[in-house]
């Protein structure tokens, strides 16, 4: 049985929900009150035991490239307080894990930067993860998974439920048997119209897989967009081999849409420690 080390981040997307911010700043940057939403996925995995961490980049990515270097200069003048926040910036990745980059080319869909990783993965099983989905959860979804994956020892998504009107902004799955948080994939559908969705459970980023899902992606052909299109490979993969759906604990926030990323704010700004309890008041004060 191998263990899972590997993970990927496909963040060489357009971003074009994201407009006009996403022109020259990758989404993945964009704070949520002061932290960018790529380290809270990469925090997310290092504490789920992920050692190697894949970043799938593009044009316009260098930011995130740059954000986990430890290049922060120690300014000889600054105060100690200062000074502390400069190491832990620096010790955002531990020692003992490691960032890989490889540059997607063109933007040719989810299932083709999943496949640049592929020579990095080797036979390995390993993670998907989307930093525009940001989750709070405790422990973090990926821990979820995790384990869900080493009782199975099958590939696991994270699905949650969606208001069936919502339905077209999710793949929805459907299954034989819905009594658990844990359930066996019969089949998945990209973005359905509410009619035609068989549940209401939506697919959310995060994913273990078992090492097959490259070469049921090599057999994908270019589909909806022209892209290879993950929903599309974990199609093939179900007609040779169990898939699981797990209803994970913790709250979701589409940070690729700008009422998800403002809802995100809002949120983790009213539990900040320092100044939440004044934004409270800040916001029921609003007429
Ligand atoms: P999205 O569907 O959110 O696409 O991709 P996007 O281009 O980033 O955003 P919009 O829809 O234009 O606003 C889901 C994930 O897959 C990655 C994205 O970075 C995001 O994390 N992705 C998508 C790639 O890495 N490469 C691609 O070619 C497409």
């Amino acid at each position: 049985m191998k263990k899972l080390r590997k993970i990927i981040f496909p963040v060489a997307g357009l971003g074009s929900r994201f407009l006009p911010a996403t022109k020259a700043t990758p989404k993945e940057m964009l704070p949520i009150v002061d932290k960018p939403l790529i380290q809270y996925a990469v925090e997310e995995a290092i504490e789920a035991g992920f050692k190697d961490l894949i970043f799938i980049t593009g044009k316009s990515k260098r930011a995130i490239t740059d954000h986990f270097d430890s290049t922060l200069e120690r300014f000889s003048n600054v105060d100690d307080k200062k000074a502390k926040l400069m190491d832990e910036m620096n010790q955002i990745v531990p020692e003992d894990v490691s960032c890989i980059y490889i540059r997607q080319g063109e933007p040719l869909g989810l299932g083709h930067a999943i496949l640049q990783a592929k020579p990095v993965v080797g036979d390995e099983p390993f993670a998907v993860s989307l930093a525009d989905d940001l989750i709070d959860g405790q422990p973090g979804v990926l821990a979820q998974l995790v384990e869900q994956y080493n009782e199975q020892q099958k590939s696991v998504i994270a699905v949650q439920n969606v208001d069936k009107s919502e339905s077209k902004k999710y793949g929805m799955i459907d299954s034989n048997n819905f009594d658990s948080d844990l359930v066996k994939l019969s089949n998945i559908i990209e973005k359905p119209d509410p009619e035609f969705a068989p549940s209401n459970l939506g697919v959310v980023g995060r994913y273990v897989f078992s090492n097959t899902l490259m070469s049921f992606l090599e057999k994908t052909s270019f589909g909806a967009g022209n892209e290879i299109q993950l929903t599309d490979g974990i199609k093939l993969m179900l007609k040779q081999e169990e898939v699981y759906a797990y209803t994970f604990k913790g709250k979701r926030y589409d940070c690729g849409s700008k009422l998800g990323y403002l809802m995100a704010n809002i949120d983790y700004g009213i539990k900040n420690s320092e100044f939440g309890k004044d934004l409270k008041e800040y916001i029921k004060d609003i007429k």
